[in-house]
């Protein structure tokens, strides 16, 4: 095989013996309350069933832990429609449960995450039942209301239902969770905006009465030893002061979401954020700078790199953590991931420290996305990049999604966009744990069904087998941990060639490969010098010494030690 022709250029980093902070080389794990273990034999996940799995994230290998809310919520959407921000919603336990989990956790020097939902309440927060209540109360601003119909707009959406000036909803925007964005109350006759479901309207952050009784809400966590908050729906935060319709999207009706059919130029990344992403983080830096442990914010941001990377701030006092859900979406092709690897790295700015995410609780599970085979691949890439990598709960065993038959869909916006692969249920199943009845999440029915092969594919069985998924996960976790090259080095180098993605990584006088096959037939990757297996995607091959060129088997990818 001919030499490998850079496909790239040489992609920089930040000097690779800077200190780094513990969200920078941490390894974050993602549990969905819900769905990640029963105490109570509910069927329902819970705060004490977490703290029993801790000693099995602590052998995994993780640093912290993002928990989705669990905060008091009649489960419109299943706790992001929140009706008191300082509590415990019963069916997860109490603030003594959490405290608790938060020792626990703490003594295994795991770091605890909370998802902040600050978009919008619960339809059923007492604010917005003050808010309801009259025209004239004082919380009516707390809240996004507006006559109908009367609003004008110079922009054309002829494609685009907008039903003014009759007295319909006062601009086209639509809501995420598809149908009007605005909902008319009777009582008052005003609309009020809800970007998601009508039971989870906007707060209004340009009212600094808001402002105040949310960044309350973070100083509670704070003090209650929080270690960062994952927020919600960041993007979406301040809308358009001049009500300005959204213009129809190039994609328009092909899109399988009706979300897609208007650009939302004016309902999300208004510059205005930006001033609210600094006010949070003052408050955190504040905390850690008090306690001498810094507490990390982190934006949920689906946006394109350009305007993602705005949100870490021009001198870095932003998220630390702009979610990057971009291999998510991006095609799973060697020349494509690395151009992104590369767009990614070059858009970041100089204090911007990068992050990977490859599945989450909104997103089809990675191994129905990629397929059984690039699982591991997918697992060796998101550990072995530049940056603080996320991993969903159960992908680290290779869950699939679940089917969900449709007596059992939970999910709201299945009910409400039926039938076009939209549900979130089948990446919200309960986590596998054994194979005794009930997967060991729960003794009763669980909320939503376990998949058919939770007997074979769990915890216990994997833990057992050095082949597993699992075990590749614990080994890659264990060597990023261990390998300063890995979790906080430079890229020397990122090429593709075919279906073969590689890049160098180094720090100090170590230096990694890493050669991914995204193929299905075997491969090889010719590289200057002599190196050793240390982990391999197909376990035979570690400890197995090479020089000159890497062959690789379908699917197959390689971690080497250098030299
Ligand atoms: C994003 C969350 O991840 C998703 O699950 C939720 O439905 C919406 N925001 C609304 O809070």
């Amino acid at each position: 095989m001919s030499e490998a022709k850079p496909s790239l250029d040489v992609v920089t980093g930040p000097e690779a013996s800077a200190p780094v902070a513990w969200w920078q080389h941490a390894v974050v794990y993602q549990i969905y309350p819900r769905s990640f273990q029963d105490s109570n034999g509910d069927g329902v996940g819970d705060l004490p069933g977490i703290t029993q799995r801790l000693d099995y994230l602590r052998w995994l290998g993780v640093d912290a832990i993002w928990i989705s809310p669990i905060y008091p919520s009649p489960m419109a959407d299943f706790g992001y429609d929140v009706t008191d921000y300082t509590g415990i919603e019963p069916m997860f336990g109490t603030l003594h449960d959490f405290d608790h989990l938060v020792e626990e956790a703490h003594r295994r020097h795991l770091k605890v995450i909370l998802d902040y939902v600050p978009n919008h309440t619960s339809i059923e927060h007492p604010w917005f039942q003050e808010s309801r209540s009259s025209r004239d109360h004082p919380k009516r601003d707390w809240y996004l209301w507006k006559d109908p119909g009367v609003e004008t707009s110079n922009v054309e959406t002829s494609d685009v239902e907008t039903s003014r000036p009759d007295g319909g909803p006062p601009t086209n925007w639509v809501s995420n969770f598809g149908g009007h964005a605005w909902s008319l109350d009777p009582q008052t006759g005003q609309y009020y905006y809800h970007a998601y479901l009508p039971e989870q309207p906007d707060l209004n952050w340009r009212n600094p009465a808001v402002q105040e009784a949310m960044f309350d809400a973070l100083r509670f966590w704070l003090d209650r030893g929080v270690d960062g908050f994952r927020v919600d729906a960041l993007r979406q935060m301040i809308k358009d002061d001049q009500w300005r319709d959204n213009p129809p999207s190039d994609e328009g009706p092909t899109s399988q979401n009706p979300y897609d059919a208007l650009k939302p130029l004016y309902t999300t990344d208004r510059p205005e954020v930006m001033d609210l992403v600094r006010k949070m983080r003052r408050i955190l830096d504040e905390y850690g700078a008090r306690t001498g442990m810094p507490r990390v914010l982190i934006g949920e941001l689906y946006l394109r790199i350009e305007r993602l990377v705005a949100y870490y701030g021009e001198d870095g006092e932003g998220c630390q953590l702009p979610f990057n859900f971009h291999l998510i979406s991006t095609p799973w092709k060697a020349p494509v991931i690395a151009d992104l690897i590369q767009r990614y790295e070059a858009a970041l700015p100089p204090h911007g420290w990068p992050n990977w995410v490859l599945g989450n609780h909104d997103q089809h599970r990675l191994a129905t996305r990629l397929g059984a085979a690039q699982t591991r691949i997918a697992a060796m890439l998101l550990l072995t990049l530049r940056g603080t990598p996320t991993l969903y709960y159960g992908d680290e065993i290779g869950m699939p999604d679940v089917p969900i038959p449709e007596g059992r869909v939970q999910d709201p916006w299945e009910k409400r966009v039926p039938g076009r692969g939209l549900g979130r249920d089948p990446e919200r199943t309960p986590m596998q744990w054994d194979n005794t009845k009930g997967a060991g999440f729960t003794t009763e029915v669980p909320w939503l069904p376990l998949a058919d092969d939770f007997e074979q594919r769990n915890v216990a069985v994997q833990r057992k087998d050095h082949d597993s998924i699992l075990s590749l996960y614990h080994r890659l976790i264990q060597l990023r941990r261990r390998t300063s090259a890995l979790h906080r080095g430079a890229y020397d180098w990122v090429k593709s060639q075919g279906h073969v993605l590689a890049y160098q990584r180094s720090a100090e006088d170590q230096a990694y490969l890493i050669v991914l096959n995204l193929g299905d037939q075997p491969a090889a990757w010719n590289v200057e010098g002599t190196g050793k297996v240390a982990v391999g995607t197909h376990r035979q091959r570690e400890g197995e010494g090479f020089s000159g060129t890497v062959t690789l088997a379908p699917n197959e990818g390689v971690v080497v030690r250098m030299g």
